[in-house]
């Protein structure tokens, strides 16, 4: 369990855990999650960013700052970029083993400092500009970054070594394989980390895609030499590889999503069911890359995912007690709150009497700026000219969806 160098005197000593816990209460971490923290060394000595009790975490943060001759005891200040537990809940036992410890973040991190933790004592409030110097060059400067993801996050960038401490903006699901950094990842875990870090965006940050963009903004013109975010990898090559990544993922709900489709379906009977293949036989004519998911039986995390990144969507969904089946509207409750805004959408599904499904729907989806093609709802199961129309409307979709020009070009960000 050894601390991982960064630069001179600036290490990694965080944590990959695997937890049966869902992430957030809510997110399955299959492949566990990197909670990332960095010790910087100069004449004081600060951590930035700490761990949760998750899976023994504050053990191997332990583990890793003895690896270098440090232990808790020795650290005058704590950086806390963003107070969500997941990188703050080890900070009520830190302050008891050290109680002179300073602890820095926002002023609205430091009344959730007081709100999470009780501490009111040696918190200290900073601003974007202000500067905290720790002797032997190293001196931190702040930029507030605010609801990426929380109202009180901030970034903490070190003048000499240029590193960026960005908490959850450029972060991922998934733990290290290997290397912490990506410039040591082999060529086989980049769709892992590919999948996770969309995952991780889709879920966490999507709503936020604005105030990602601003952030970038604000960070235009500051010397990036690598971005050490909370979770993820530590971008240490290609820094610029991340930050486009996240560019192009905060336009994903500004109507520059990938000609993709994605086709969620939800069936109790099968009548719903049978239709999927007729809509993507109708996708598959154009060539169009379609992503396919149940519901419930996968996780809406998963889905979400598939769906962020689409320009597409067709909802597959039978009526259930006059609305829609209650998986789906859960699913699509979530892609309301994650602002999945901007898509080409088709609607289907079978319904037994009067139906209802579609127009709980349309209720639903009101606020999305969809575009919609024609629905098409079928009593009990489909007929054969129904099933001719399921693939027709397949076809039409992927065609819309093929139109929509890449205004995101790959060139412009180095990256697919
Ligand atoms: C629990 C339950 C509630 C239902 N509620 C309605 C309803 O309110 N209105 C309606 O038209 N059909 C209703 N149906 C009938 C289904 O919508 C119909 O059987 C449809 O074909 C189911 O599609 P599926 O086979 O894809 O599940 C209900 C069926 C079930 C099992
Ligand atoms: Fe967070
Ligand atoms: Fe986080």
């Amino acid at each position: 369990m050894k601390a991982i160098k960064l630069d001179e005197n600036i290490y990694w000593v965080g944590a990959n855990i695997h937890t049966e816990d869902l992430f957030e209460g809510i997110w399955p971490i299959p492949h566990g999650v990197a909670l990332n923290s960095y010790v910087v060394k100069g004449e004081k000595i600060a951590l930035v960013e700490l761990v949760k009790e998750w899976g023994n975490a504050s053990q191997t943060l332990i583990r890793r700052l003895r690896s270098i001759n440090l232990k808790l005891s020795d650290i005058d200040y704590l950086i806390l970029n963003h107070l969500e537990p997941d990188h703050t809940g080890f900070t009520h036992l830190l302050k008891s083993i050290n109680p002179d410890i300073e602890i820095v973040a926002t002023e609205k991190g430091t009344a959730l400092v007081d709100a999470f933790y009780g501490i009111k004592e040696n918190v200290r409030a900073v601003k974007t500009g202000d500067t905290l110097d720790l002797g032997n060059g190293f001196v931190f400067k702040f930029v507030e970054i605010p609801n990426v993801h929380w109202p009180e996050t901030m970034a903490t960038y070190e003048m000499k070594s240029k590193i960026l401490f960005s908490s959850d903006a450029f972060g991922s699901f998934g733990v290290h394989k290997g290397s912490i950094f990506e410039d040591e990842t082999p060529q086989a875990y980049l769709p892992y980390w590919e999948n996770e870090m969309l995952r991780y965006y889709a879920n966490i940050v999507a709503m936020f895609s604005p105030m990602v963009l601003k952030a970038i903004d604000s960070l235009a013109g500051v010397d990036i030499k690598m971005i050490a975010p909370s979770h993820g990898l530590v971008w240490r090559g290609k820094p610029e590889v991340v930050i486009n990544k996240y560019i192009r993922y905060a336009n994903y709900n500004r109507d520059h999503a990938e000609p993709e489709i994605c086709l969620i379906w939800g069936s109790m009977y099968g009548n719903t069911e049978v239709m999927v293949n007729a809509i993507l036989k109708g996708i598959a004519s154009e060539g169009v890359p379609v992503t396919v998911h149940r519901v419930p039986n996968e996780d809406v995390s998963f889905i979400l995912a598939d769906a962020y990144k689409s320009a597409g969507l067709v909802i597959g969904c039978p009526t259930y007690e006059y609305e829609m089946f209650p998986p789906m509207k859960y699913c699509l409750d979530l892609f309301k709150k994650k602002h999945l805004w901007y898509k080409k959408v088709l609607f289907f599904g079978s319904y037994g009497w009067s139906g209802g499904a579609q127009k709980d729907f349309d209720e639903l989806s009101k606020s999305m700026k969809w575009d919609m093609l024609e629905p098409l709802t079928f009593r009990g199961h489909p007929t054969d000219e129904q099933f001719e129309k399921g693939v027709k409307l397949g076809t039409e979709l992927a065609r819309e969806v093929k139109k929509i020009p890449s205004k995101i070009k790959n060139e412009e960000y180095g990256m697919k």
